[in-house]
C-alpha cells in the first residue's frame, strides 16, 4: 500500500514529515501542480478564443445540430479573403455579385452556376452537413470550383462569418436556399429545422439589414406551406395556414419573418415556393432519386395510396426551370430602401409559386423510370403515412408568369431521362450497390 493511501481527504489535517526528501518532493509537486494549472488555463484561454463566435476562426454555437461535418471548417486570412474577392467579382455589364447560401446543394449548385456563366460574381457558404451523403455536396463543390465558384465553408448562423463576408464584398443580391429539407426527417431531427430554417434565415435577415448597401433576397419557401389546402391548383392566394409538417411550418414562418424584415427595415424579399425539384446532381432524400437507387439494386420501393385508393401525384418540376424561376426573380428584384437599419420607403415583397402545373401520379413516375433503366421495379403499395407528406400538389404559375415570362418548358419524361443519365455516369459500376 502506497503512503497517499493514508492521506486525509482535508488538505493542511495531514501532519508531515518534514524531512530533505520531503521537501524537495513537495517542491517538485508544486512545480507540477503550477505547471498543470497552467496549461489547463492556457488550454481553457485557447479553446475560449479559437471557438469563440467574434473570432476569425470560426465555427457555429456548440447548440448546432448540424455541426457534424464542421469540426475543421475555418475561415479568415489574406488568401482566404482573396479567394472570396475574386469569387464575387461581376465579369458582365451591369451584372450582380451574389451571395447563394446553400451552394453545395442541389438548387444551389443549379443557380450558381448558371449565375457564373453569365457574368455574376457569385460566393458560395454551405456548411456541408450530413443530413444526406456529404461526399456528393463535395463533387458539387468540386464542380462549381472548376467553374470559378468559391464556397466558403460555414453555417448561416455565424453572424460573424456573414458580416465579414459583406465586409469584403458590397453584395448586390442574396440567394438564400439553405435550409434543412425534407418533410420526414423532421421527426427525427426536429431542431435541425429551427436552426436552419428559422434561426438561421434569422441571423441571415439581420446581417443583410445592416449591410450597406442592403442586398435584394430571393430565398426558397416551399410548395408544402399549402399544406392540407385542398383548392387546386395551389395559387399564392390560397391559405398556407395549415402545414403538414415541421419543414412545412419552418417556410411558412420564414414568409411572416421575411414579412417582418421588409416591414421595418426595407429589405427587398422574394419567396420562392417549389415544387418537387428533380434533375441531375439532385437529393438523395427524394423518391425519383432513392426509387432509382432500389430499382437497380433490386429492392422494393414503397409506393404511397392516398385514402380511399386516392392517387398521390406530384407536380415534378425539373432543376433547369427552377433555375430560371431563380434567375428570373432575382433579375426582377428591386433594391432594398433601408440603411443603416433604417427603412426609408416601402420595398419590394413578393412570393411566387415555381412548378410545373402538371402533376404526374407517382406510379407514372415510377413507370417511367422503369423504361429507362430498364428494369422492372418491385412495387410494394401501401397507405400513406401521416409524417407530412400530402397527396398532391399543383402549382398556379400565372403570378410569375406574369412578373417574369416563367414557364416551365422540361416533362417528366425528358428530365428523368437526363437525371437517369448524371446517375450512371456519377455512380457508375457502383450504381447497383449505391448506398
Ligand atoms: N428540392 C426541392 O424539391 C425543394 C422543394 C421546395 C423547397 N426547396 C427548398 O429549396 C432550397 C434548396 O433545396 P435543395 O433541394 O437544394 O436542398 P439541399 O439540401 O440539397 O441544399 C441545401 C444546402 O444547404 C446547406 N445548409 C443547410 N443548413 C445550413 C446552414 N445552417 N448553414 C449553411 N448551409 C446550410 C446544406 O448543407 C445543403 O447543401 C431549400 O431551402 C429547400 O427547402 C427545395
Amino acid at each position: 500500500m502506497s503512503h497517499l493511501d493514508h492521506t486525509p481527504s482535508t488538505p493542511g489535517k495531514f501532519k508531515i514529515d518534514k524531512s530533505p526528501y520531503y521537501s524537495r518532493t513537495r517542491w517538485h509537486s508544486s512545480v507540477a501542480k503550477l505547471t498543470l494549472w497552467s496549461s489547463l488555463f492556457v488550454t481553457f484561454l485557447f479553446l475560449f478564443f479559437y471557438r469563440s463566435p467574434s473570432s476569425s476562426s470560426n465555427n457555429p454555437p456548440s447548440s448546432d445540430p448540424s455541426r457534424r461535418y464542421l469540426a475543421s471548417a475555418t475561415w479568415g486570412g489574406a488568401a482566404w479573403e482573396k479567394r472570396v474577392r475574386t469569387s464575387a467579382r461581376i465579369r458582365s455589364r451591369n451584372g450582380f455579385s451574389v451571395l447563394v447560401t446553400g451552394a453545395a446543394g442541389f438548387v444551389g449548385t443549379h443557380v450558381s452556376s448558371a449565375l457564373k456563366r453569365r457574368g455574376d460574381g457569385v460566393l458560395g457558404i454551405d456548411n456541408f452537413n450530413d443530413y444526406y451523403d456529404p461526399t456528393l455536396k463535395r463533387a458539387r463543390q468540386a464542380l462549381l470550383e472548376r467553374g470559378g465558384v468559391f464556397i466558403v465553408e460555414g453555417d448561416i448562423n455565424d453572424v460573424a462569418l456573414l458580416k465579414k463576408l459583406f465586409d469584403i464584398v458590397p453584395f448586390t443580391h442574396v440567394m438564400h436556399l439553405a435550409a434543412q429539407a425534407g418533410v420526414r426527417y423532421a421527426m427525427q431531427n426536429p431542431g435541425s429545422y429551427v436552426h436552419s430554417n428559422i434561426a438561421g434565415f434569422v441571423s441571415l435577415l439581420e446581417v443583410c439589414k445592416d449591410a450597406d448597401p442592403q442586398p435584394a433576397i430571393v430565398w426558397a419557401s416551399s410548395s408544402s406551406v399549402y399544406g392540407l389546402n385542398t383548392k387546386v391548383p395551389f395559387s399564392e392566394k390560397d391559405r398556407t395556414d395549415q402545414p403538414a409538417s415541421l419543414y412545412a411550418a419552418t417556410k411558412k414562418a420564414g414568409e411572416e419573418i421575411a414579412h417582418t424584415y421588409n416591414h421595418i427595415y426595407g429589405l427587398s424579399l422574394t419567396g420562392l415556393r417549389f415544387f418537387t425539384v428533380y434533375g441531375p446532381w439532385g437529393r438523395p432524400d427524394m423518391a425519383y432519386f432513392f426509387f432509382t437507387k432500389d430499382i437497380l439494386k433490386g429492392k422494393s420501393i414503397p409506393i404511397f395510396e392516398a385514402a380511399n385508393h386516392g392517387t398521390v401525384a406530384r407536380d415534378f418540376t425539373y432543376i433547369d426551370d427552377i433555375v430560371k424561376g431563380c434567375l428570373g426573380s432575382l433579375d426582377t428584384a428591386e433594391k432594398s430602401t433601408g440603411s443603416g437599419g433604417k427603412k426609408k420607403r416601402p420595398a419590394q415583397l413578393r412570393v411566387f409559386n415555381l412548378g410545373n402545373t402538371s402533376p404526374v401520379p407517382v406510379t407514372d413516375l415510377v413507370s417511367i423510370l422503369e423504361r429507362l433503366l430498364k428494369v422492372k421495379a418491385k412495387r410494394n403499395v401501401m397507405k400513406l403515412p401521416r409524417n407530412g407528406d400530402v397527396p398532391y400538389t399543383h402549382a398556379n404559375i400565372s403570378y410569375a408568369q406574369k412578373e417574369f415570362g416563367y414557364k416551365a418548358t422540361t416533362d417528366l419524361q425528358t428530365g428523368l431521362k437526363k437525371f437517369v443519365r448524371w446517375y450512371l455516369s456519377y455512380y457508375g459500376d457502383k450504381k447497383a450497390v449505391a448506398r
